[in-house]
C-alpha cells in the first residue's frame, strides 16, 4: 500500500504529489489529461516495466531527461524509480540498490486491469498461465524458483535437441524438468480452486445476471491426462527431435473457466467480459491477503468503458469490501463511494483534491 506518491517528468506529468487514501482513489480528468500515466508511475513502481511501452525512453516527458517516480509505503519503506535517457533505470527500495525486480513485487503486491481487459478472451494460453502465476508468485513463496528453475531446464533440453544431441544426452534433463513441472502443475491447481472460490462470491456480486450460474473450471497440464510429465517427456521424444523443441510440459499448460458448463466466451456481452476479468483480479487479491495478510495495489484503467453506471457503482461497492487500495481513472464523476478520494486531473497536474 502506498502513502504518498511523487511523479515528476513522466509523460505529460511534470510534477505531482498526492496523499492516496487506503482505500479507493478516483483519478478524473479529460482525454488526455494523465489519468493513466499515474496509474503506469505506481505500476513501474511495482514491477519495475511499464504496461503501454517496452521502451523507458518513450514514458519521459518530451524535452527532458529523466522521468522520477518516489512513494512510501504505508511502512514507512521508501521506494523509488528513476529513468535517465543517458544512464538508464535505476530503482531504489528502503534506501538501497534494488538486487532483485521481484523484491519489489513482493513488496507492493499488485493486480493491474488494463482499459481493453476484455480482451481476456481472445488472448492465447501464455496470457492465461501469467495471470495465475501473477496471484502464484504472490502467495506461494517458492513458485518463483520452481518456475523460473524449470524454464532454464526446458532450455536446456531445447538447445540439446536442436543440437541433434544423442537421446540420452536430450533425456538427462527430463528427472529435474518433471519434478518441477508436477510441482508447478499442483501450485496451479490449488491456486485456481481458490480463485474459484473467491471469484464465484465476488462475480456474482458485481455481474448479478449471473447470480445463479454454476462456475467451474477446466485445467490442462500441458502433457497426456493419463501419464505423468517423466513418462510423457519419455513417449514424445522422437516428436520432440522432429519438433524441435520440447512440446509437453508446464509451459505448455492452460485453462479455463466454463459458466453452466458453456465457455463464458460463446455467452458475455463485452461488459460481462469486463467484469469477469475484474472479479478475476479481485479474487487474486483477496487471495494475497489471505494468505499473506497484505493489501494489493489494484489499478483499474478507465472503469466507465464497457461498464454502465450500475455495474460501475457495483463495481465500486465490492472494492470498498476488498482488501485493496485502488486507483481508479475514469472521465467524468457519476460514482459515489463514502471513502473515496478524488484526484482531478487537467494537463498533466492535480487542480484540485479532497
Ligand atoms: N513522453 C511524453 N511526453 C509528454 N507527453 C506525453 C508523452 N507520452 C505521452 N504524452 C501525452 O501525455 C498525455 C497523458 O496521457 P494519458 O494516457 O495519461 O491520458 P489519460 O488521461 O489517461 O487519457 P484518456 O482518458 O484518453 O485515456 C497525453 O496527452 C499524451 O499524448
Ligand atoms: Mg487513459
Amino acid at each position: 500500500m502506498i502513502s504518498q506518491l511523487t511523479i515528476s517528468n513522466l509523460r505529460n506529468i511534470t510534477d505531482i504529489s498526492i496523499q492516496p487514501e487506503s482505500g479507493i482513489n478516483l483519478i478524473l480528468g479529460d482525454n488526455g489529461s494523465g489519468k493513466t500515466s499515474i496509474l503506469e508511475a505506481v505500476h513501474l513502481l511495482g514491477l519495475g516495466r511499464s504496461f503501454r511501452t517496452r521502451s523507458l525512453k518513450n514514458a519521459v516527458q518530451f524535452k527532458q531527461q529523466q522521468f522520477q517516480v518516489v512513494a512510501k509505503t504505508e511502512t514507512n519503506i521508501p521506494v523509488g524509480l528513476q529513468f535517465n535517457l543517458n544512464t538508464g533505470l535505476q530503482i531504489r527500495l528502503n534506501n538501497a540498490p534494488l538486487k532483485k525486480l521481484s523484491e519489489l513485487a513482493t513488496q507492493l503486491p499488485m493486480q493491474m486491469i488494463p482499459a481493453n481487459c476484455h480482451q481476456f478472451f481472445e488472448q492465447g494460453p501464455r496470457y492465461r498461465r501469467q495471470l495465475v502465476d501473477w496471484g502464484l508468485f504472490h502467495v506461494e513463496p517458492e513458485f518463483n524458483y520452481q518456475w523460473q528453475s524449470y524454464k532454464k531446464i526446458l532450455q536446456q533440453r531445447n538447445s540439446a535437441i536442436r543440437q541433434r544431441k544423442k537421446s540420452d544426452e536430450i533425456q538427462l534433463w527430463d528427472t529435474h524438468l518433471a519434478s518441477f513441472g508436477e510441482k508447478i502443475t499442483a501450485h496451479r491447481q490449488q491456486q485456481l480452486s481458490q480463485l474459484l472460490t473467491s471469484f464465484e462470491v465476488i462475480f456474482t456480486r458485481i455481474c448479478p445476471e449471473y447470480s445463479d450460474a454454476e462456475f467451474s473450471i477446466r485445467y490442462k497440464n500441458g502433457w497426456a491426462k493419463d501419464r505423468n510429465l517423466a513418462e510423457s517427456l519419455q513417449l514424445s521424444l522422437e516428436r520432440d527431435q522432429k519438433l524441435g523443441y520440447t512440446r509437453s510440459g508446464s509451459h505448455a499448460a492452460d485453462w479455463s473457466f466454463r459458466i453452466n458448463d458453456v465457455d463464458p466466451a460463446e455467452l458475455f456481452s463485452r461488459g460481462q467480459q469486463k467484469l469477469f476479468v475484474l472479479a478475476l483480479c479481485m479474487a487474486q487479491a483477496k487471495i494475497t491477503e489471505q494468505t499473506r495478510h497484505e493489501r494489493s495495489l489494484l489499478l483499474l484503467d478507465d472503469i466507465s468503458s464497457e461498464l454502465d453506471i450500475r455495474h460501475q457503482q457495483l463495481v465500486l461497492n465490492e472494492l470498498a469490501l476488498l482488501p485493496v487500495q485502488a486507483f481508479i481513472t475514469s472521465t467524468d464523476l457519476a460514482l459515489k463511494e463514502a471513502e473515496t478520494s478524488v484526484f482531478h486531473v487537467k494537463h498533466g497536474a492535480i487542480y484540485s483534491g479532497q
